[in-house]
């Protein structure tokens, strides 16, 4: 059994996937973190010395190692289903749930943790609003090709999680 929780920078997926792993007494993986530790660096380092692409890269990798292993919730970071076939090798070595608050919360959220992503570092709250709207859409097509989507849910609980996955 393997989940993968996908959907974008700031949507609970490593609050959530950690506590999702041990209700159901699996392992839990932030791929960030895995990249991180396979990389022996940071994700700012990351993109400051090979640039998105060289991350993207190693974002793969890491992916396709993870794919291989078993009794496991993976939080993926916010852009991994949207390069090369990562959505497609997803939804084949398990369940995919995309997790969507509304953009309102994910600007909160990112306002207080900006500075660790390289993606959105030293934007003000309207830069902020008008760079997730529309890196959403763009990444809307791949983020719902998810096995379950759970949108606008203001406090998610792996309840709500467990229950949707049953009703599927
Ligand atoms: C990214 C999201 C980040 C991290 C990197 C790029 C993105 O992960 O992988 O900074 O492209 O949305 P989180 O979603 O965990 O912040």
């Amino acid at each position: 059994m393997k989940i993968y929780l996908i959907g974008y920078m700031g949507c609970g997926k490593s609050t959530l996937g950690r506590k999702l792993a041990q209700r159901l007494n699996l392992c839990f993986i932030d791929l960030d973190k895995y990249i991180e530790e396979r990389n022996f660096r940071t994700i700012p380092t990351i993109f400051a010395e090979e640039g998105e692409e060289g991350f993207r890269l190693c974002e793969k990798k890491a992916l396709e190692e993870i794919a291989d292993f078993e009794n496991l919730v993976v939080a993926t970071g916010g852009g991994a289903p949207c390069f090369f076939e990562n959505m497609e090798l997803m939804n084949r070595t398990g369940a995919t749930i995309y997790i969507a608050p509304p953009t309102e919360i994910l600007v909160e959220r990112l306002l207080k943790s900006k500075n660790e992503r390289p993606l959105i570092k030293g934007k003000s709250r309207e830069e902020l609003t008008r760079f997730i709207d529309e890196n959403l859409q763009k990444r809307a097509p791949f983020y719902e090709k998810a096995s379950l989507i759970i949108r606008d849910k203001h406090n998610l609980e792996v309840d709500d999680v467990l229950r949707l996955l049953e009703k599927q």
